[in-house]
């Protein structure tokens, strides 16, 4: 077991009234450290990408440690997020002409998905400072630089590579300064393309730098990480090296939400009632996929259910041979509302159900207004 997970085991044992569940609770230390880490080992800046997990508390508590930036997707997330030092990044393909003033409006760097995006960024030339912008480009313009990867799936984000021409064209005619270009290719997408998107990258960088007759400043090669990106065996120091072969004036950044959150996160919900139906055991929660969607794990074509720990009068109880699982299931009605399996135990009302794992989308990702039932509180581990 991890430290923090002990110390939260700890404290839901000490000041179990102190938790109203179902809740988040997120260590501050553990985001720390997976930002740390990740930055260490890709050598490069690290956008912190908010749409993983926007609670306000944790965000400005945490706001020392996104210390390269947070990429922001909504007007709802830029008002939520209080000003600070490091600089913000808004990114959405609907982005919308109120979205783009409040972006401009509070000085942050707009990435461009598309080319009526830059018409509206016209009209506001001259009457605010804009910063220099930074162009999205749709995974597809990678292919001319490099050999598509086969069964990547094509997405409508960013601009294909004939508007980035465009897009070149009218930023230089208008005196618009581009900072550079973004690429994401997707969630998972890092080990098996990193290398890929950064030697497409790099040659890039030289249509750029021809077709604007100036030198950009930032390369986002997106990211894409697993939470578990430390055990995929990829080579961090080959990878280093080739972005190595980067021009020095370029910052070049990586960007990611999962890899950073994901691990910090814990879910807790209360067991209210248990039963059983037909020799199926089912433990029913106050908490379930009205408050943590993913775990009902609707997207799987597989579905195996995350395996909680239990907690009973303070303690962990562990499982026992021959002894059936039992299915928690959430406080909606509908029948995908299963949120987790515990394997060779019985549970009983009070049990508490501990997931690990629930940092990174689990509370963002959730249809909140379904049945009007109650969000889950979010705590901070001290
Ligand atoms: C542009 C962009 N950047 C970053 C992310 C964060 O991805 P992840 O949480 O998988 O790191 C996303 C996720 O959709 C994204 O669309």
């Amino acid at each position: 077991m991890n430290a923090s997970l002990e110390k939260l085991v700890s404290q839901l044992g000490q000041k179990r009234q102190h938790f109203s569940t179902p809740c988040y609770v997120y260590s501050i230390e553990d985001v720390a450290n997976n930002y740390r880490k990740l930055k260490e080992s890709l050598g490069t800046s690290l956008i912190y990408s908010l749409k993983a997990n926007s609670c306000l508390d944790l965000i400005v508590r945490c706001g020392h440690i996104f210390e390269d930036g947070i990429e922001i997707a909504s007007v709802g997330e830029l008002n939520l997020l209080p000003r600070g030092e490091s600089p913000r990044y808004t990114n959405n393909p609907s982005a919308d002409k109120a979205f783009i003033r409040a972006a401009i409006a509070s000085k942050c760097t707009l990435v461009v998905d598309n080319l009526s995006q830059l018409e509206i960024i016209k009209e506001f030339q001259g009457k605010r400072p804009i910063n220099p912008l930074v162009l999205r480009l749709n995974p597809s313009t990678l292919d001319q630089f490099v050999e598509a990867p086969r069964g990547t799936r094509k997405d409508h984000f960013g601009l294909a590579w004939e508007d980035t021409l465009k897009a070149l064209e009218t930023c230089k005619e208008q005196g618009l300064e581009v900072a550079g270009f973004h690429v994401f290719r997707g969630s998972y997408s890092f080990a098996k393309l990193a290398s890929s998107t950064a030697q497409a990258a790099l040659k890039i960088v030289e249509a750029f730098e021809e077709t604007l007759g100036y030198k950009i400043s930032l390369v986002n090669l997106g990211g894409g990480f697993d939470l578990n990106w430390e055990s995929e065996n990829f080579d961090f120091v080959q990878y280093r090296n080739l972005l190595s072969e980067f021009p020095a004036h370029i910052n070049l950044v990586h960007e990611s939400g999962r890899a950073i959150m994901g691990t910090a996160g814990y879910f807790v919900t209360e067991v209210r009632y248990a039963k059983s139906i037909e020799s199926r055991r089912y433990g029913v929660c106050n908490g379930g996929m009205a408050q943590n969607f993913l775990l009902a794990k609707t997207e799987s074509a597989f579905k195996r259910f995350s395996q909680p720990l239990i907690l009973r009068e303070g303690r962990i109880v562990e499982p026992e041979d021959k002894v059936d699982s039992s299915y928690l299931v959430g406080t909606s009605c509908n029948k995908e509302d299963v949120i987790g399996e515990v394997k060779g135990l019985e549970v009983r009302p009070g049990d508490l159900a501990v997931f690990s794992h629930c940092g990174a989308y689990n509370a963002s990702y959730t249809v909140a207004p379904f049945l009007t039932l109650p969000p889950a509180k979010s705590y901070l581990m001290e």
